[in-house]
């Protein structure tokens, strides 16, 4: 049974009602389903039943700590690419060894309290950060564990911004390059190289580059093993896709099958880093029609939500599939979702075919992921409220920001 469906008209998370989410919290909001995220997650431990594996979710998709919690308590790993998101996912209570640290810019502090907290792995993104981490552990008389990301030069076939895995990307070591950093690596004494790993982009719909990408790690994995190299595991990273309108994402089966099926007479540890495919659907923002603007050329609804809340339409043209929370009968105009924001770039969703009325709700989709985690205080709008639902119950996650807060760090000039 999907998490949302509507009961006697009105849309519904789980058990709750949206309008009754909306009285209680206000709008705009964000309702995730404790049940959606739990079920994406078991999908994927069951297709990996069997094989010792670790899912370590994407923390950047989503970073509430009670989706950390809820997955955390199921025994998810977590990808990590900042500081903040390291101690977040402590404060959710992860447990250290289930944590593997990405990105390129990691700074001298953010490897600090990593090696001090005992995390799985590093993936290090360049030879300039293999001799920080091997200078960070030196000094703290300790062994980093690490795996390099490798960029296999594969086209993930997505939008250019979230794909990752070309050579002309920022990400990763570049193939030719990384066999010979590996044994560089493994002069270093405070460097214990554990692993490889790879990301080539993200909400891909095409399971074949990940097959791709594979096939180049294990050449070189087996290339390493003839330098007297041996790794222990190998994290693929994440970037399978879900559906936002009405794409064909591949099942979480027929993205695994192959890929363990190349992996099966090989004793490596699997690690994956999905983000979106664990909690994108598993979201929605709930939004208040402010004004209705009907004109010439296009009609526009103004919303209480904006692009500071829900960046993807306006930083990516992102569909969003935007519903009535309480379906209305009559004649759909095609309308323009748009916030209140002070740019032309601000539209949630275009040319959308709706029967409105001011002050009706309105459920934009498929949100869970870099949702409320790019939102901004843009225009000094405050954050909105985040509200986890389980079964008929709700919980307020992450209360709507202050006025106060927005500007209480600030001060005038003495
Ligand atoms: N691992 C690494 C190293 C990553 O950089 C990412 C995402 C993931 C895992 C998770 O990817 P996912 O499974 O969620 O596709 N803001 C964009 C997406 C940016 C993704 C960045 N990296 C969006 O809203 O579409």
């Amino acid at each position: 049974m999907s998490a949302f469906e509507r009961h006697a008209g009105v849309l519904h998370v789980e058990s709750v009602s949206l309008s009754d989410l909306a009285n209680e919290f206000g709008t705009p909001c964000w309702v995730y389903s404790r049940q959606a995220i739990e079920t994406a997650l078991d999908e994927f431990q069951q297709e990996l039943l069997g094989h010792d594996a670790l899912v370590c979710y994407a923390v950047k998709a989503n970073s509430n700590l009670a989706v950390l919690d809820v997955l955390a308590r199921r025994g998810a790993g977590f990808d990590i690419v900042s500081e903040g998101e390291l101690r977040r996912v402590l404060a959710a209570g992860a447990d250290p060894r289930r944590i593997v640290f990405s990105g390129v810019g990691k700074s001298v502090s953010a490897m600090e309290l990593a090696l001090r907290t005992g995390i799985l792995c590093f993936n290090v993104e360049s030879a300039a950060e293999l001799e920080r981490l091997n200078a960070v552990a030196a000094q703290q008389g300790t062994t980093a564990p690490v795996s390099l990301r490798v960029n296999p030069d594969v086209d993930a076939r997505t939008h250019p911004y979230i794909s990752t895995g070309l050579k002309e990307n920022k990400f990763g070591v570049a193939y030719d390059e990384a066999r010979t950093l590996y044994r560089r690596a493994a002069e270093l004494s405070h460097l214990r190289l554990c692993g490889i790993d790879c990301h080539i982009g993200s909400q891909l719909l095409d399971a074949a580059p990940f097959s791709e990408a594979l096939d180049k790690l294990l050449h070189l994995i087996d290339q390493l093993a003839e330098d007297g190299i041996a790794l222990e595991h190998i994290d693929l990273g994440g970037g399978l896709g879900i559906r936002y309108r009405d794409e064909e994402a591949p099942t979480i089966k027929a993205y695994l099958h192959p890929l363990l099926d190349k992996l099966k007479d090989r004793r490596l540890r699997i690690l994956l880093e999905p983000g979106r495919r664990l909690v994108g659907n598993a979201g929605l923002l709930l939004t208040r029609v402010d004004y209705l603007k009907p004109g010439e050329i296009k009609n526009f609804a103004i919303v209480d939500a904006a692009m500071n809340d829900l960046a993807r339409p306006a930083l990516y043209g992102s569909w969003h599939t935007i519903v009535p929370v309480v379906e209305r009968q009559g004649t759909a105009d095609t309308w323009e979702i748009v916030g209140p924001i002070c740019e032309s770039g601000d539209f949630l969703g275009r040319d959308r075919p709706l029967v409105l009325a001011t002050g009706d709700l309105l459920a934009i989709l498929s949100a869970g992921a870099y949702g409320m985690a790019m939102s901004s205080n843009y225009n000094t709008r405050p954050r909105a409220a985040e509200v986890m639902v389980d079964g008929r119950q709700s919980y307020l996650v992450r209360r709507r920001e202050s006025f106060d807060e927005l500007f209480n760090l600030e001060r005038r000039l003495p």
